[in-house]
């Protein structure tokens, strides 16, 4: 877009200038407030700077040999030295209608693709999911949809808490006390029943603490009957799992579970030692950060006192196995904010274990969900929220509002619609907050009709979409849509100007969406959309105004639909054509 022809031509300017620069640095991005200009650039500022030399004289320089008049009116110099472009209506005009004709959507694929394996949602079997696991499901599933739309090659990656000495435990209380028919209705739910029944009596009595511990040592040691047992209750698990990854619309490449790497963990802690990484520590083995002032405090284990590896171990094994597998530029995690000490280790052994791997590897972290009482959500009983639920009572809520607003609407539609909406609201509520911070969960805000909401953005969608309905019923009309040929852009308003420029900026969003892992500023992207198509539609009549306005300004509607539409559905919210 606009934007990186501008930044090519600066920094061919810049390069005859400053042989020395790194070019790499040199931006251009949407100016904050639109009386500078339409885009901006500090890259004089930093390299005047480096060198000493006055910015504004440099700038000043700069100018006089930048040459942008094919899509800026004359660049003008303000502050300290930023250089602010203003776009001229002729460049605007170009870029809109090769959008019309279907060349673009307002964002470019990478030139230079990179693989990213993204571990996200990774639940652990034989517990339900639970809103814990929504943000990591939603915000993981939004990265891979941002990455896979500008073009990178993804590997999702269900990273299944499949392991682990819960298992003693669930095994004993499904040889004692299984209830076949509560398995049959509802698997997760059952064996979450035998595991805290089982868990009670541990602490009770030490005997049944002893049995619990044989089971899951017959297990380590791959006894049959075990094995069957662990392997139905995964069997069980997952596809509970899967049912409610259908209804989110969620799809992994790859669901590889801690149980994946047990074989190679031994390995693991014996390369670690040979390197010099782990040593020996009252038994254990252990990696001490030395030279790292925060980490100093947080030496790692990565094989306990009794010989056990741990949580650390194998998310180093997965490590290595995806370095060899894959071969990625990036690695990205997405779990909640307790977690994050716990990957800072990990990051900092494999730098010294593999010193020469080039991956990028990045914990994105997020906060807790809370309750109206400010305190981790639960339900009334005091139990944590299970998603399945969460998803009915989302679409149940979404039905009766739908019904209220149009009860005329055949069932099985209000039905659809619902689904939509409500599964909308619930995910753009999670994707909204800055992803650090906690949010209060209300079912209310999230699915009001207006504000900073799924449904208000898809309602604009709606409206937009009525418009060509509109149009296609009148019979009288002749010019007819699509009227691609014809649609040549005349952008007399201001508000049309306004609206095709926020257009314009989409793909900068998609790319900040990606590079610092946050959706919401996608979120914030659309909903300013959204009230800039408002503006411009109360402004300006579309299907009365003559020609050649007509053709043009419901060419600017359909490219709206069209972004608000990818937008959503990057943020992987679904739109309809009516509500
Ligand atoms: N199963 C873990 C949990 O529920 C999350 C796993 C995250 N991924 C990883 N590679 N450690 O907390």
């Amino acid at each position: 877009m606009l934007h990186r022809f501008i930044a090519r031509r600066l920094r061919d300017a810049i390069a005859p200038i400053l042989p020395d620069a790194d070019l790499s640095s040199v931006e251009v991005r949407p100016c904050r407030d639109p009386r500078h200009g339409d885009y901006q650039s500090s890259a004089v500022i930093g390299l005047a700077k480096a060198r000493r030399l006055n910015p504004r004289q440099l700038a000043a320089d700069l100018v006089r040999s930048l040459d942008v008049s094919e899509w800026c009116e004359p660049v003008e110099i303000a502050g300290d030295g930023f250089l602010n472009f203003r776009i001229r209506t002729e460049a605007l005009d170009a870029v809109l209608q090769r959008a019309v004709q279907g060349e673009h959507l307002f964002f470019e694929r990478a030139s230079q693709p990179r693989t990213i394996v993204v571990d996200y949602s990774s639940p652990n079997v034989a517990k339900p999911m639970h809103v814990g696991h929504i943000r990591s499901t939603i915000l993981g599933d939004c990265l891979v949809r941002t990455l896979r739309l500008l073009g990178h090659r993804v590997i999702a990656d269900n990273h299944i808490g499949d392991w682990g000495t819960q298992f003693g435990k669930l095994l004993l209380g499904w040889k004692r006390d299984l209830d076949r028919d509560a398995l049959e209705r509802d698997a997760v739910g059952e064996m979450e029943r035998l595991y805290r029944a089982i868990n009670a009596q541990c602490d009770a009595n030490p005997d049944t603490l002893a049995a619990a511990r044989e089971e899951l040592v017959r297990l380590q040691n791959g006894d049959p009957e075990n094995l069957a047992l662990w392997q139905d209750m995964n069997a069980r698990s997952q596809h509970q799992f899967d049912s409610i990854y259908a209804r989110l619309g969620i799809r992994f490449d790859t669901t590889l579970g801690e149980s994946f790497y047990n074989p190679r963990l031994k390995a693991v802690v014996e390369e670690l030692e040979q390197a010099g990484v782990a040593r020996e520590s009252e038994g254990a083995k252990v990696v001490f950060f030395e030279d790292d002032a925060e980490l100093q405090k947080h030496p790692a284990i990565v094989q306990k006192s009794d010989g056990a590896a741990n949580y650390a171990t194998t998310d180093l094994a997965t490590l290595a196995y995806r370095i060899e597998t894959w071969n990625p530029d990036e690695i990205v995690y997405v779990t909640d904010a307790r977690q994050q000490l716990h990957f800072r280790q990990i990051f900092a052994i494999l730098r010294r274990w593999r010193p020469q791997a080039r991956v990028k590897l990045a914990h994105v972290w997020f906060g807790s969900i809370l309750g109206p009482d400010g305190k981790p959500f639960k339900t009334r009983s005091g139990d944590t929220v299970k998603l399945a639920d969460l998803l009915d009572e989302a679409e149940e809520r979404a039905l009766r509002l739908v019904t209220s607003k149009n009860p005329a609407l055949p069932e099985t539609e209000r039905r659809e619609i619902a689904r939509v909406v409500g599964l909308g609201a619930l995910k753009y509520a999670d994707l909204l907050p800055n992803r650090q911070s906690d949010y209060v969960f209300d079912w209310d805000k999230m699915l009001a009709l207006t504000g900073h909401t799924a449904p208000y953005l898809q309602y604009a969608y709606t409206r937009i979409r009525s418009i060509f309905r509109k149009q296609a019923e009148d019979a009288s009309d002749e010019a007819g849509w699509p009227g691609r040929a014809r649609a040549c852009f005349v952008l007399g308003q201001e508000e049309e100007v306004r609206l095709a420029k926020h257009l314009l900026t989409f793909g900068i969003v998609l790319e900040a969406v990606a590079g610092d892992y946050r959706p919401n500023y996608l979120c914030n992207y659309l909903y300013e959309l959204a009230g800039r198509f408002t503006a411009f539609y109360e402004c300006c009549p579309v299907l009365k105004a003559d020609e050649p306005h007509r053709s043009s300004r419901l060419a600017l509607c359909d490219l709206t639909a069209k972004a608000l539409r990818q937008g959503l559905a990057v943020l992987g919210i679904e739109t309809c054509e009516r509500m």
